[in-house]
């Protein structure tokens, strides 16, 4: 007997039993008794033991793990995470409410972005959040002033551009020094000594986020002897930070999600472990979003037609760019699987499309697949990250409901 959860508007009775159909693609999926496609399917035992795991490799060191909710912020995915300890790094005033509803505390809550509104900012103020990770001279005046006003002092790091290329697809690059985000290292030593004179400020520490989807673990490293040369110049200043945060990004496999279903979490806090000199009482943040919830999502999605044109055929799905903008939007390839398909069956060459009415509304171009039907239900895996929250209503599509399965 397994446990089945439906969220939004699609009500089934609490507890199904559901069959694995296919083993070989490892989702506990029943394909007779299917919700309305196109839905998010989430695997809430690998979310966990996910979870764990990082649990584990942190236990007794002095790391913390605050979720970056921008990667999924369903509340059924939020509750489970807040349910083993981890903090939440957040992105917007709506993200702190959502965190809020979801139970995580305010103290474990670190406010990034860079460009937060006054009215973000009184928000995070009003709830007292841990810090705030400012990323200009003008954001660190305005979170000052409005703090006073509040008769409150608000605790933040200050968001560092390393200048480091993390070797990532360019629109999520963000520590070179022509992103947008952080402050020049160069410009540091100023920001500081005005966050320690600013009344409204308590200066907690330094902040870094390299870019997502890093899957070489040299960027890191890098990182970390930045880290470690401007620790040495702060010491010699008598500055002290009490809390240093490396960000997220780490990636994920997304050729093989059942080879790699958890991440290379070990290598990448060894990583810091190694080589990150933390001073006595500094605590290690870090704000992985990706690696926590991609694998254990995915998108299912049904066929609606297979044509043919003169060069090709293709698999038109009722799931597109409006449910997974990956594709579209990064050239990222997500693994895609006909469920419905004996393991056996002859197989053919498809391009897997959406039905939006986009050229880049495509999952795959010449995938080989089982010999495809009208009605095979199919799956675009690791859709866990930056599938459902990236999810719109162009073409003035439906958003869809989203499932969980737990042992
Ligand atoms: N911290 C900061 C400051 C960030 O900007 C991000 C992601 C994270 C943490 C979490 O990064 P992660 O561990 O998830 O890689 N939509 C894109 C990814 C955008 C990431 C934005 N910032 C995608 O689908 O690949």
């Amino acid at each position: 007997m397994l446990n089945i959860i439906f969220s939004r508007t699609f009500c089934v009775p609490a507890k199904t039993t559901i069959l694995i159909k296919n083993v070989m693609y490892q989702l506990p999926l029943q394909l007779e008794s299917l919700p309305p496609t196109p839905f998010y399917f989430y695997d809430l035992d690998l979310l966990n033991s996910t979870l764990d795991e990082v649990n584990r490799l942190i236990e007794g060191k002095p790391f913390w793990v605050h979720y970056a909710v921008k990667a999924n912020s369903n509340l059924v995915i939020l509750k489970n995470i807040v349910s083993k300890g981890f903090g939440a790094d957040l992105v917007s005033g709506e993200e702190i409410e959502v965190a809020l509803e979801a139970g995580f505390s305010p103290s474990r809550m670190m406010f990034a972005g860079v460009g937060k509104t006054d009215r973000e900012i009184n928000l995070g103020l009003v709830h007292d959040i841990a810090c705030f990770n400012v990323e200009s001279i003008p954001e660190l005046q305005v979170i000052d002033e409005l703090a006073q006003k509040a008769g409150k002092v608000a605790r933040v790091a200050i968001r560092v551009n390393p200048d480091i290329d993390a070797h990532t697809h360019s629109y999520i690059t963000t520590a070179t020094a022509d992103n947008k985000f952080g402050i020049s290292i160069e410009m540091l030593p100023q920001v500081v000594e005005m966050a320690q004179s600013l009344p409204g400020i308590q200066l907690m520490g330094l902040h870094f986020h390299l870019g997502s989807q890093i899957t070489l673990m040299e960027p890191y490293r890098m990182l970390c002897e930045r880290i470690n040369s401007l620790l040495d110049f702060f010491d010699g200043r008598n500055v002290h930070f009490k809390i240093i945060d490396v960000g997220g990004g780490l990636g994920v496999d997304y050729a093989n999600p059942d080879a790699n279903p958890i991440p290379s979490l070990e290598q990448f806090f060894d990583i810091f472990s190694t080589h990150l000199h933390l001073r006595e009482g500094q605590q290690l943040h870090f704000e992985l979003g990706r690696a926590l919830v991609a694998q254990c999502g995915s998108l299912i999605a049904r066929v609606v037609y297979v044509k043919e044109n003169r060069n090709k055929k293709f698999v038109i799905l009722d799931a597109g760019m409006t449910q997974l903008v990956r594709p579209a939007l990064y050239q990222a390839h997500h693994l895609i699987q006909n469920l419905s398909a004996a393991h056996d069956s002859e197989t053919d060459v498809y391009d897997v499309v959406g039905p939006i009415c986009e050229s880049s509304d495509v999952f795959g171009h010449n995938e080989q697949l089982p010999i495809t039907h009208r009605g095979d239900i199919f799956a675009i895996r690791s859709a866990g990250a930056y599938g459902e929250v990236m999810a719109s209503r162009y073409n003035m599509r439906a958003l869809p409901q989203s499932v969980f399965y737990r042992s």
